[in-house]
Order: structure tokens, then sequence, then C-alpha cells
């Protein structure tokens, strides 16, 4: 089904600025629905050149209904379209240029009965866009006076739809947390001075720890900041403020005041108090400092394992035995540079579960860098492309297969009879796209030994990569002599894996 912004663009002939108008409507009008205790329509007439034009259909573009009491329209209206002379009230805001009030008997969709109708021509900067239409069930039963007083303000912002000021324009949209009716009202004259509350208005003012009742006062006479209030007055447009009493309590207040002939000649303010909401925020804030406070703390206490291992290999005779202990130090290091990243990322975005992996990458590729010590014939490290952002589970293995990887061009790659032209390399390659991460590691040593079958190696560094990237990451590798290109002509290692894990293709690891 077409949205609302679609059939006004193509059913009703809107442009850019009326659509934006439109959408301006959307976003206050449920103010206008919940304050008539009515549904809210906005229909505009069919442009097309096979229709009439003096007297078109009327579309449905969109409506709301009251979060305030039960709706007429049970079912979706949009793309409604109706005859001028079934809706005759319709047609003559649009033919008058003016509000225009009446009952009609419902239609086929409606239950029995009557329908109080007030229907305002809708504007853009003198442009004639199309009508709001309230529309509420006529009942005999006595309204009290909340429902009246409510009443009379829908009724005041049609009349300024009519005048073709209301949505203002340039007001700042609601922000999330904005109030609506049910949260309170108090309505003020034209001097300011507050001549209704709701109850909910009041509770809002005792939050605030205003306790003096507000009637017959100015807000600034009961102690309350009301400078939004003059500013809607002055500016004639929505204006909205937080008012807040220490850090327990945040009550966000929205001014919008009436006018009549382009005078303010009143308001009515919503508060909502939002403090729970808030306090949430804060709790969310405080969640993420507290995953990466975690995070410091495990890449601090396996930096504190890899010290004691690095003590225990001093002491070891054997000298594989040393080296053991060293590849073990070396694995644990890239797992801490992984939780090290995340507790450092700053990224707006971020989850403190994932992190780009560059930023692991880049730290790994100089921890091996550091462990070459001093060198005649140093080996040149690079890093092209780009990983993207990878959760936890996905970069620990990455990290410590990429260490295993690269540690083996430094082990095997360059024994001391290999000087290739333009020096030792070693290059990591990273590509990806929404679904799958591929990374390849290429060096220009000697190449993989005679025969060697990748699928069959029993080392310990490429048995855990092998495990790794088949199970943990779900993916697959292949070891070959070469990049295929000049340039890197020693051992090519390219793996890939699904990104998430609705992308990965479920194997015999993953049952
Ligand atoms: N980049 C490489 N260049 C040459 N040979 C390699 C390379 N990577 C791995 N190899 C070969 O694969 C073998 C197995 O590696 P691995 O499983 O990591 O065990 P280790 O590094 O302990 O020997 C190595 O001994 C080496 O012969
Ligand atoms: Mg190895």
């Amino acid at each position: 089904m077409a949205s609302p912004v679609e059939l006004a663009r193509h059913v009703a002939g809107f442009d850019s600025d009326g659509v934006r108008h439109m959408q301006r409507l959307f976003r206050t009008w449920s103010l206008i629905a919940d304050l008539a205790l009515a549904d809210v329509l906005l229909l505009a007439p069919v442009a097309s050149p096979n229709v009439d034009s003096d007297d078109p259909p009327f579309i449905v573009l969109a409506n709301v209904r009251p979060s305030t009491s039960p709706t007429l329209y049970t079912h979706d209206p949009i793309g409604d379209r109706h005859r001028p002379d079934n809706r005759p009230l319709v047609a003559d805001a649009w033919r008058n240029e003016e509000l225009v009030q009446g009952r009609v008997a419902f239609g086929p969709h409606f239950p029995e009965g009557e329908a109080d109708i007030l229907a305002a021509p809708f504007w853009f900067e003198g442009h004639k866009l199309g009508v709001v239409l309230r529309e509420r069930k006529v009942t005999q039963r006595q309204q009290i006076q909340l429902e009246t007083t409510y009443n009379a303000l829908a009724d005041r912002l049609l009349q300024m739809v009519s005048d073709g000021i209301f949505p203002f324009v340039g007001s700042g949209d609601p922000q999330y947390g904005a109030p609506r009716v049910g949260d309170g009202v108090l309505v003020l004259d034209a001097d300011r001075r507050v001549t209704f509350q709701s109850p909910n208005a009041v509770s809002a003012l005792h939050r605030l720890g205003i306790h003096r009742s507000p009637a017959g006062q100015r807000l600034a006479d009961i102690g309350l900041d009301d400078s939004f209030v003059r500013s809607a007055f002055a500016l004639c447009k929505g204006v909205t403020q937080e008012l807040e009493r220490g850090d327990e309590v945040t009550v966000t207040s929205r001014c919008i005041p009436l006018l009549e002939k382009g005078v303010v000649d009143g308001a009515f303010v919503l508060v909502r108090d939002i403090s729970e909401l808030k306090r949430r925020d804060r709790l969310l804030l405080s969640k993420d400092a507290t995953i990466r406070e975690i995070h410091h703390r495990v890449k601090n206490n396996l930096q504190t394992i890899s010290s004691l291992l690095r003590l225990q290999a001093r002491r070891v005779e054997s000298e594989e035995g040393r080296a053991a202990l060293d590849e073990s130090v070396r694995r644990i290091a890239a797992i801490a540079i992984v939780h090290e990243t995340l507790a450092n990322d700053a990224a707006e975005d971020a989850s403190g579960d994932d992190a780009p992996f560059l930023d692991v990458a880049k730290p790994l590729v100089r921890m091996i860098e550091e462990g070459l010590g001093s060198r005649d014939d140093p080996i040149r490290f690079e890093i092209t492309g780009d990983a993207g952002r990878l959760p936890l589970i996905r970069s620990i293995p990455l990290a410590v297969v990429l260490t295993e990887l690269i540690q083996n061009v430094v082990d095997h790659a360059f024994p001391d009879h290999v000087h290739p032209d333009g020096g030792r390399r070693v290059r990591v390659d990273f590509d990806t796209d929404d679904h799958e991460l591929r990374v390849s590691v290429s060096d220009n040593g000697q190449g993989p030994p005679e025969g060697f079958d990748f699928a069959e190696a029993r080392g310990l560094g490429l048995t855990l990569v092998n495990t790794f990237v088949t199970t943990e990451l779900s993916g697959s590798i292949t070891m070959t002599d070469g990049d295929g290109t000049d340039e890197l002509p020693g051992t090519t290692t390219q793996l890939s894996f699904p990104r998430t894990w609705e992308d990965r293709v479920v194997g015999p690891a993953l049952d």
C-alpha cells in the first residue's frame, strides 16, 4: 500500500515543500486528535489529468487516532477516495477556504449514528494543500469540564490550521519524550495566567516542588521558570523547555500559543514528568561504560597471565619448552589486544561488543614486528583494505588466526638464503561486504614446503588456524603458492567467513 508521502506526491500532486509541511503536521497533529477526542484525517483532491478539476474526488492521505478516546476508524482509511458529494463539508472547506462545521450521518464503514465534523483547509505559504478533518461521534452524554476545555483547544488549533498558521514552521520538532495531552495540560489566557489545570499537570508541578495552586497565577508567580512561555508568546511558535528539580526530577514542558488574527490571545502548556526516562538513559550510558571497564580489566588480567608465563619461560632450560611458552604468550597477547580495542572504542554507535577490526589488526602486527627484535634484514609489514566492525565472538578467533599466520611468515618464509628483490615483505589484505569478510596474508618468501598439504598440517599453529576458521568463524581457508601476481610470490593464505550469524552456511561444526 502506498505511504502518505507517495500518495501526496503522486496522487495529490504535492511538491517537496508541501510534503515537508504535511510531515510537519504529522509530527504535531496527535495533539489535535487527543484534545478533540476525535479522529483526524488529511484529505486532498486527486490531481490527475483525467479527473474533473472543478469537482475532483478527495483521497485520504493520512489519519491519526485519538489516544484519549475510541476511534471511528477501525479500518485503515489511507488511500480511501471520496466523491465530493459524499464529503460535502470537506468539499466546502476546500472550495470556500474556511473552517466548516457540521453533522453528518455515518457512512457504510461506521456504526449507526451521527458524526460531529470540523473541516479546515490546510495551507502552506498561501498554497492550498488539502483539508484537515476532525470527526467524532455525537454523544448525548454530559461532557466534563476537562473534555469541553480540550475540545475548545482543538477547535482553536483547527482554526489556526484554516488560517494557515498551524502547524508552526521552524518551531523545532517535539523531540523524544515530547509531552502529550494525557501527560498534563495547563491553559493560559492572553495575560499568561492559568485558567485551567489538568490533574496530571498539577502532579507534575508537585514533582517540581510547586505546591501552590496555579489557578489564576502566572507560572513565574508560583516559582516556575516560565521563559519558554514568554518565548512562545513573543515568537508565536511552540517552544519546549526542560524544567528540573535537582538531579532527580525533570519535567519537559511545551507551550503552544493560540493566535487569533496574528495576535497571541492565550496558550496551553503540556507538561510531562520525564525523570524516569532520563534515569534510564543515564543507566544505559553507564552500562556502556561498565562494559568498557570490564574489557579493560580482562585485558589487564590477560597481561598479567602473559607476564607470569614470560617469567616462567626464562627459567625453562629446554629450547623447545621456552618456544612453546613464548607462543602462548603471543596468543594471549592477541586476545588482550581485542579487549583493549573494545575498551577504547569511542565510536558514537559503539555497543561495547564490537569494534573496527583494523583497530585490532594494526596493534597485532606491531606486536609481531616488535617481537622480531633488531634484525639486519627487516620485514616490511603492510595492511590494506577495510574489515568493518566485528563483534567480540568473531574478532577473538580472527585475531588468534592472524597472529599465527603472520608469525609463520616471520618464522618460516625467509630462511637465511631467501633475500627477495625489494626486501622481505608480508601483506595482510581485508575485503568485505555486508555478508562476508575475506582476509589474506601473503609473503614474498620461499613458499610452502614441497608437497605441503594444508588440510594435513599437524603443527599446532596451523591446526589452531584451521579449527578456528572452520568452527568458530564457520568459514573456509586455503593456502597457496603466491598471491597469483609476481608481487608476493611466496605463500598466500586466504580465508573468508560470514560476518553475521544469519549469513553462515550451516556446517557440521555448528550442529
Ligand atoms: N608463510 C610460510 N612460508 C613458508 N612455510 C610456511 C609458512 N607458513 C607455514 N609454513 C609451513 O607450515 C608449517 C606448519 O606451521 P605451524 O602449524 O604454524 O607450525 P610451526 O609454526 O610451529 O612450525 C611450518 O613449519 C612451515 O613449514
Ligand atoms: Mg606457526
